[in-house]
């Protein structure tokens, strides 16, 4: 199958739960995401990481306070997508990469920055199919970067195409058999899938109050650390790198709940869940084997 026919290949069916998860996505609007992403045209929906620039809070000017709040978040969630798409490389011009769950497409478009290289999005929500592609075009890249309305699960794409593949932030609404299914299949031998999530963690015992608010506030189902491991080693995807992020990440949760204009009321949850060990941000880079 080439692109051109992939393009057009229809959405595959969804279940209730999927539908679920579009209308949330197509519906979505939070200045979180789209304030931020303003600023530069990459448009992240995922949290940060590193270190913060606390002056930011005390700025004496309110409106002037209010965009240094947004730019120094922005500039954490932009240092999380270079940070994943590091792992990705080495890619050449010629190297093509899927992006798993791509929301409104910065993560490809810092990948096509970083390496020059194809991208093809994927995401359930027809919205930001739509949104991203017109970012591609403004940007003048929509002949390398593409996006498409599909189930990430059953992508339609060429199989061995890929020399790397992602899920950031969004492997949490999905069977993980599944997915890894999808990316064994798109991956070419030796090529790198990524993954930065939120996963519960196996030694506190079962989800967590707080992980299940969580799953509430974003229809999504976290998953434990443990069901990564399992799920990658059976789908010809072997570890190469793992890294705990959650000491990394949590600057981010205590700059974003100060920031009134910003917030969207979950932040207290994560910062809990984060402090109580019941919960982790983990980036695991594998190789297909
Ligand atoms: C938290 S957002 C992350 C977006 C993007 N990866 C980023 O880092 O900006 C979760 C994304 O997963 C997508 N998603 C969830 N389930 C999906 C599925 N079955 N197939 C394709 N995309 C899916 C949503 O549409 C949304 O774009």
């Amino acid at each position: 199958m080439t692109t051109a026919e992939a393009a057009t290949a229809p959405v595959p069916i969804q279940s209730t739960y999927q539908t679920h998860v579009a209308d949330y996505w197509n519906a979505e609007e939070n200045p979180v995401n789209l304030e931020l992403g303003k600023l530069d045209d990459l448009y992240h929906h995922h949290y940060g990481v590193g270190a913060v620039d606390l002056s930011v809070l005390d700025e004496p000017d309110p409106v002037r306070r209010r965009e240094r709040i947004t730019a120094e978040l922005h500039r954490l969630e932009h240092g999380q997508a270079e940070l994943l798409a590091a792992h990705l490389g080495p890619l050449s011009p010629e190297d093509r990469v899927f992006d798993a769950g791509c929301g409104r497409g910065g993560g490809s478009v810092v990948a096509h920055l970083r390496y020059g290289c194809h991208s093809d999005g994927v995401t359930i929500s027809a919205k930001q199919a739509e949104f991203a592609n017109a970012q591609a075009r403004k940007r003048g890249i929509a002949d390398r970067v593409r996006y498409h309305h599909r189930n990430m699960l059953d992508t339609g794409l060429r199989s061995g195409a890929y020399a790397a593949s992602w899920n950031n932030e969004s492997s949490m609404y999905v069977e993980l058999d599944l997915l890894f299914a999808e990316h064994a299949r798109l991956l070419r031998r030796g090529g790198r899938y990524v993954v930065v999530t939120g996963c519960y963690n196996d030694t506190y015992g079962r989800a967590s109050r707080e992980v299940s608010l969580i799953n509430a506030h974003y229809i999504c189902d976290i998953h434990p650390r443990s069901a990564y491991f399992r799920a990658l080693a059976r789908h010809r995807l072997v570890p190469v790198h793992v890294e705990d992020l959650t000491e990394a990440t949590m600057p981010y949760w205590e700059l974003r709940r100060q920031a009134d204009h910003l917030v969207t009321g979950i932040e207290d949850t994560f910062l809990t869940a984060y402090r109580n060990g019941s919960f982790q941000y983990l980036l695991i880079a594998a190789d297909r084997v």
